[in-house]
């Protein structure tokens, strides 16, 4: 989810506001808008692509001057990336005041709320979730921007951090966080507020946070408005139930550039580090455990033809294929659908047969790989129906499909793909879900896999506590030039997504196939010089995965394994054990790849690598 700046104070605000979002550029987004309440009234400027865009906008239309405002970088969840999808999103109270809000996060109960307001008499312009509360706290407004604010939230459900000001009070700004980060900078005579520190510390390093469920009311203005004295500043807390709180002021200490890493040393850690988050944000509002099903509104129009599907067809390159492959046996194992997972760039050209009751899928992080755009349009002209997995809306695979299940991980800067992936795993689990549940799947059993799921940012947590140790084991072999992956069953492909991140952050040549594979020829390689990574979780394939792993110990070969949590029976053959929670096979890939993400990343690092841009990679392969 992405930026949001907003200041009320005695500078000129809008080359403040747009200085602000050129400090969360790095977040990655896909268009920006800014508000400022003058004196003709509240007016707003949206734009796609970069800040610089905005900031022509600003500069060429002017009226702009003011010293309350609000502005937004936009990672489209809701509706694709262009100018009336771009916050902030306005709402018009019943006497006519302007309300403007800027938003990160999602809003679940949108559609619920739009009819509301919608039979309320306001009329929506854009396709976002976050244009309810505009037109929410618009309906709720009676001159009080702060309660007005506290009622609409009391009503939503979701994850928000957000910053809301009106032509009416044009010395207020209210903000209010649940899930979704927002810091309140103290600045002389003013307030800074953003969702990001970086956006803060050219201005404070004295700030406060709010906690879920909080609001906080700005003020700053002159008592006389001619004279501009005496100057007033004042800040309130409060929950949404209009319950004061307190909160410390703090001492902002990193410097910028580690902020703009969120304090980690690469987006790489940072991407793997936030999984937790990634995850939840990517299951909010897709579980419904009371009913004992998968919520997908984005494959509702075509859940007939998907039920029936004689066929699923995934495509995808490099990691996105490594996660269709997962997608395959999901497919197969839970919703009884023949499944088969082709790299797009061979798809495309072998004349393939799509008979009918085919469903193509398109599995993608940018929607912008062109082997898998090609394929995509290949497998419709031949009469597929197509469905997306994507993580960037609006992107031209998005588009292409006929219907999809966005990742919602936010942007994902680090070349190497992380978060993505297991996002991409996770919806391919709900999707599979989704139809097991409408074909054979029991209600007890559709239960238990998203009780499990529902556990995977905990689960996941716990596997990111081991890093200090996985860095330890790969240091004992970072100098070894060749290493193979292996795994079994649902852990097959994540064997070839660790060989792949290895390869293409440390340059180190890696090799991932099936366990049993390697007895028809690859074991020849075993000698003490050749780290073995195995996935050996517990599951119906375990026993053979140790038998695979004395092979390679009886020639010498160096083990390092990733493994059931509480396992000890693994520990006698293997030189590195990486626990893992135990979890039901199909969704063990979500946490088996953990360790192996982070095995690369250390091994690129003790290289000396730069981690975040590889040596002849780009992150989106737009050209065949
Ligand atoms: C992943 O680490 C690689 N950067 C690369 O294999 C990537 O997964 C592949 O190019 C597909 O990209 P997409 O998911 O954006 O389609
Ligand atoms: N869900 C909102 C939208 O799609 C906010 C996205 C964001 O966090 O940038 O506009």
């Amino acid at each position: 989810m992405c930026g949001i700046v907003g200041y009320v104070g005695r500078k000129p605000v809008a080359n403040l506001l747009i200085e602000g979002l050129k400090r969360l550029e790095y977040r990655g987004y896909d268009s920006a808008g800014i508000a400022v309440v003058t004196e003709k009234g509240l007016k707003v400027g949206r734009s796609v692509g970069r800040v610089r865009v905005l900031e022509e906008l600003v500069q060429t239309t002017g009226g702009f001057e003011g010293f309350l405002g609000i502005a937004h970088t936009r990672w489209a969840t809701h509706g694709s990336p262009s100018e009336r999808n771009a916050h902030p999103h306005r709402g018009t109270s019943r006497k006519g005041d302007t309300i403007a809000v800027v938003h990160n996060g999602i809003i679940e109960n949108y559609v619920a709320l739009k009819k509301y307001l919608t039979d309320k008499g306001h009329v929506f312009e854009s396709e976002t979730d976050t244009e309810v509360l505009a037109k929410l706290i618009a309906e709720l407004y009676d001159g009080n921007l702060e309660h007005a604010v506290q009622s609409a939230l009391r009503e939503v459900t979701g994850a928000y951090a957000i910053a809301v000001i009106s032509d009416h009070e044009p010395h207020t700004l209210v903000c209010a966080r649940k899930g979704s980060p927002l810091i309140i900078g103290i600045a002389e005579n003013a307030y800074v507020i953003a969702s990001d520190p970086s956006a803060i510390i050219a201005h404070t390093t004295q700030v406060l946070t709010l906690d879920d469920y909080q609001v906080a009311r700005l003020c700053a203005g002159a008592a006389d408005r001619a004279s501009g004295e005496p100057w007033a500043v004042e800040f309130r807390t409060t929950t949404i139930d209009n319950v004061p709180v307190s909160r410390d002021v703090q001492e902002l200490e990193l410097d910028l550039q580690q902020i703009e890493l969120g304090g980690y040393d690469h987006f790489m850690l940072k991407e793997i580090m936030e999984q937790p988050e990634s995850i939840r944000n990517c299951l909010r509002g897709r579980i419904d455990q009371r009913e004992a099903k998968v919520v997908l509104g984005g494959l509702n129009k075509l859940v007939r033809d998907l039920v029936r599907a004689k066929r699923f067809l995934l495509t995808a390159q490099g990691t996105a294929y490594h996660a269709g492959l997962i997608g395959e046996y999901l497919l197969q194992d839970l919703a009884k659908i023949p499944a088969q997972c082709e790299y797009a760039s061979e798809f495309r050209y072998r004349n393939p047969i799509i008979e009918d009751g085919t469903v193509a899928v398109a599995v993608s992080q940018s929607g912008e790989t062109a082997d898998t755009l090609a394929a995509l349009r290949e497998a419709k002209e031949r009469g597929a129906t197509a469905i997306g997995v994507v993580n960037v809306v609006g992107s031209t695979i998005a588009r292409d499909t006929d219907a999809g299940v966005y990742l919602h991980v936010g942007p994902e800067i680090g070349v190497a793909s992380t978060k993505a992936f297991v996002g991409q795993v996770t919806v391919l689990t709900l999707i599979a879900l989704y139809l097991g549940k409408r074909r054979f799947l029991s209600d007890d059993v559709v239960r238990a896999y998203l009780t499990e799921l529902e556990k995977m940012p905990e689960h996941i947590r716990r596997v990111l506590e081991h890093s200090d140790m996985i860095h330890d084991s790969v240091a004992r072999h970072v100098h070894r030039n060749n290493w193979l992956f292996l795994g079994r069953g649902y852990n097959y492909p994540v064997a070839l997504e660790g060989a792949l991140k290895l390869k293409e952050i440390s340059y180190i040549h890696a090799e991932g196939m099936p366990a049993a594979e390697m007895k028809h020829g690859p074991i020849a390689l075993i000698d003490e010089g050749m780290p073995v990574v195995f996935v050996a979780t517990r599951g119906s394939q375990y026993d053979k995965v140790i038998s695979n792993i004395q092979e390679v110990r009886a020639r010498g070969g160096r083990v390092l394994a990733v493994a059931t949590e509480g396992d000890d029976h693994i520990h006698q053959y293997a030189d590195a054990v990486f626990p893992v929670p135990d979890v039901p096979e199909p969704l063990q890939p979500i946490v088996t790849v953990i360790p192996l993400q982070l095995v690369a990343y250390h091994a690129a690092v003790l290289r000396g690598l730069d981690v975040d841009k590889p040596r002849n990679l780009a992150k989106s392969v737009t050209v065949e």
